[in-house]
């Protein structure tokens, strides 16, 4: 870690950026200041990583002990991450541009570019997002929504082109490849013990399809996001509308199994798989005017509002883990949902709620306790997200992800004050 530090502090001080160094009286500027500050230092630090381009977590270890009390059951030592070593621990865990988190990155760009309108900023999120380019042709996973759309998405709302429209269309076309009409969903994983595996995570591809249909005129992206829309719908949730991480189908499109890959346990709700899903029905609605969407999402949204429990509405990173001091929060989770309740709230015919708590959020993640300082976080903006606990794999740790939908929730936040 301190060595990661030295190396950050040391570009800072050399005055690449221009940090300022003032506290801003107004949380709002104080947040675009530390996240423009954060951002541009990274992307000016990894300049020369080309086989791994891309900032992804700090690296974390754990304890099999604290897993354990946790998980509140016993850990299968099989399927843990080793616990890096002393020369990665605490340092930037960087990614290639195949890994499924490569497009926050760019797209955390492009936000702090659209929210300062620092053209460094635009010139780093152009080359981070061109990065991505063989990407639209990837065809093993269905994370290609968030790698693509976050990336090229923003950059045809920021600096549009015809060929970043066509980026979009044809990653679209690649990602239609893994929808089974008869299942109705599109697949997500290749890998694991499951037929047909669809998480719930793959609702935020979603927006990839809408944005391809629109863009090339082809209903058939449309047509393919509804009915995984509906079909998960159907099977993804429980009567209180918490949700399973893992579904997956027989051929013939009956459930073979529900479960959780991330969560602590099958019947337990994953924090972040509750916030994929108010944002994926809330983007739904947005585009279909579906009102079986818009129900969904208000539903997911009340059920997030009762079920997180913890003083600052900043969720542990399972709803169903022991409420202890060791236990570690998902900053991840709170900005996703922060982001979606933001959209719901100009969407639902009671949308005040959803803003205020949007809000709520919004202010703990940009207090001392979740907004690193900087210069610190290995230049990450937030602090306290968790990737997946049961696997020993990025618990308390900052993760490129939070970064993008906080940024991203900061915008539709500054955007509804004007
Ligand atoms: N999509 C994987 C995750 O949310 O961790």
């Amino acid at each position: 870690m301190k060595k990661n530090f030295a190396l950050f502090a040391t570009v800072a001080a050399l005055g690449m950026t221009a940090c300022t160094e003032a506290p801003k009286e107004n949380w709002t500027d104080c947040v675009l200041d530390v996240a423009a500050c954060q951002l541009k230092q990274t992307a000016i630090e990894l300049t020369d990583s080309t086989a791994m381009p891309m900032p992804r977590c700090t690296w974390t270890g754990y304890d099999v002990d604290f897993l354990k009390r946790q998980l509140e059951a016993d850990v299968n030592v099989d399927s843990l991450h080793p616990v890096p070593g002393p020369e990665r621990l605490g340092k930037r865990r960087l990614c290639g541009i195949v890994d499924w988190t490569s497009g926050f990155f760019p797209g955390s760009l492009w936000y702090a570019y659209e929210l300062t309108g620092d053209e460094e900023l635009k010139a780093q999120a152009v080359r981070y997002t061109n990065l991505l380019y063989p990407i639209r042709q990837l065809t093993g996973t269905h994370d290609l929504g968030f790698m693509i759309n976050c990336a090229y998405g923003n950059a045809l709302r920021l600096a549009p082109n015809d060929t970043i429209a066509d980026v979009l269309i044809e990653t679209a076309e690649t990602l239609s490849k893994r929808f089974d009409p008869q299942i109705g969903c599109i697949r997500s994983w290749d890998f694991g013990k499951w037929n047909y595996p669809v998480i719930i995570d793959n609702m935020m591809n979603l927006d990839l399809l809408f944005n391809a249909s629109k863009l090339s005129g082809n209903k058939k992206y449309y047509d393919i996001a509804v009915q995984h829309a509906r079909t998960t719908m159907k099977n993804h949730f429980r009567p209180d509308y918490t949700c399973y991480h893992v579904v997956s189908y027989n051929n013939d499109g009956t459930v073979e199994s529900r479960g959780t890959h991330q969560g602590k346990n099958d019947e337990s709700s994953w924090s972040r798989g509750q916030g994929w899903a108010v944002y994926g029905y809330t983007l739904c609605y947005r585009e279909t005017k579906e009102t079986d969407f818009l129900q969904q999402a208000i539903h997911v949204a009340d059920m997030i509002m009762s079920r997180v429990q913890t003083n600052d509405s900043i969720p542990y990173w399972d709803y169903d883990v022991p409420a202890a001091a060791e236990t570690p929060r998902d900053a991840s989770a709170a900005a996703v949902a922060a982001s979606a309740m933001l959209e719901l709230s100009t969407l639902a015919p009671d949308g005040q709620k959803y803003y205020r708590y949007a809000e709520r959020l919004l202010k703990n993640l940009s207090g001392k306790n979740y907004l690193a300082e900087k210069g610190t976080n290995n230049g990450y903006v937030l602090m306290h997200s968790t990737g997946s606990l049961p696997h020993g794999s990025e618990i308390d740790t900052p993760i490129n992800y939070a970064d993008y939908y906080y940024l991203e929730a900061m915008k539709r936040y500054l955007d509804m004050q004007k």
